[in-house]
């Protein structure tokens, strides 16, 4: 049983927890780890997962690494035989959430040692997605530290797992050529991906490129941390809206389909035909040739074959789709080892 012990807690729920030295410690931490892994550092530790919203490889790993290093976890699916959790402060409780986050988190961090919590973008606003509800609210009413498994705003984890791919590509980081480019899909997606994949690159030193159509910009704050951090870690972060330009020579070419931004003013059905008007901008072979000879595809899964990505791109030795989901083991090993040990 884990009872307060009144001494700060290591939350990661955002990449601001970390900062530019601590990314590139837990990096090294995760090559540690994978080259000398102690069967037993999370020893008689409970993981408990919240989610709100489905994962393969969120839940797979991270169950992976609780277990594989002698501790374990316990997986809530909220509404799913768990009770749907409240987390707006002064509400009336009269609809289906029968539970509120200020008893149900206090009352899981009792049973377990560390909670770890999936809660997407309600796809409100930029804004709201900063303010993070549900995940801070985790933190807030936590006794025990909060990971997050992707909130509104971020997906840490993954960032961390594509910027250890590049390291085991390249060597190292910094001053890496690197292409984030928007992709199309049905539907309009959260921007917790690319946010993170935008800070974690800025922060481990990359010279980062992302290209993408009008309307679809990442959100001012998040752009603006992941400037600071680009400083203070030697490499730059440029936007525009020519992929093919901010294709030529990269060594890592990153995929993703994110929706539009709220200061767009589009409405949600502007916003879904954008998507597919813009099947040009679908990563192909040809696309690939404009990068550098070594360069590498990457891609957090899961993927719509030829709608975000074409199956040639993914089928091809260029594809590093899997190797950066086995990255997810290696730095949540790291990351759980850092918030116990
Ligand atoms: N990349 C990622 O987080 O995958 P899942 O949604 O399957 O967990």
């Amino acid at each position: 049983m884990s009872v307060p012990t009144g001494r700060p807690l290591r939350h990661c729920t955002h990449i601001r927890d970390l900062g530019v030295a601590g990314v590139n410690e837990l990096l090294a931490r995760a090559e540690r780890l994978r080259a000398a892994p102690s069967r037993d550092h999370l020893s008689g530790r409970l993981l408990g997962m919240v989610f709100f919203n489905p994962s393969l490889r969120t839940r797979t790993s991270f169950e992976a690494v609780m277990k594989r290093g002698g501790g374990d976890a316990t997986v809530l699916e909220v509404g799913n035989g768990v009770w749907k959790l409240e987390d707006r402060d002064g509400v009336t409780m009269d609809g289906d959430r029968a539970e509120h986050v200020r008893e149900a988190v206090p009352v899981l961090a009792r049973y377990c040692d560390a909670l770890a919590v999936r809660a997407f973008s309600a796809g409100v606003s930029d804004l709201d997605d900063d303010l993070d509800r549900t995940i801070n609210a985790f933190r807030r009413f936590s006794t025990v530290p909060v990971i997050s498994m992707e909130s509104a705003r971020e997906h840490p984890c993954q960032g961390l797992a594509d910027m250890l791919t590049a390291r085991d590509r390249f060597g190292a980081t910094k001053g890496l050529a690197v292409t984030l480019t928007w992709a199309p899909h049905i539907k309009p997606l959260p921007k917790a991906v690319p946010n993170s994949f935008l800070l974690s690159a800025a922060a481990a030193g990359c010279e980062l490129r992302v290209a993408h159509p009008p309307g679809v910009e990442l959100p001012a704050s998040v752009r603006a941390e992941a400037e600071a951090y680009a400083r203070e870690a030697g490499g730059s972060v440029s936007y525009g809206h020519d992929q093919n330009a901010a294709l030529e020579g990269a060594q890592i070419v990153y995929a993703k389909a994110w929706g539009p931004s709220t200061e767009s003013g589009l409405s949600p059905d502007e916003a879904r035909e954008l998507q597919m008007r813009l099947p040009a901008w679908m990563p192909t072979p040809a696309h690939l040739r404009r990068a550098a000879r070594d360069a590498i595809f990457m891609h957090c899964l899961p993927v719509r074959r030829d709608v975000e990505v074409a199956a040639a791109v993914l089928d091809s030795v260029q594809s590093a789709v899997v190797d950066e989901a086995e990255n997810r083991f290696h730095v949540q090993r790291a990351l759980l080892d850092w918030v116990f040990n």
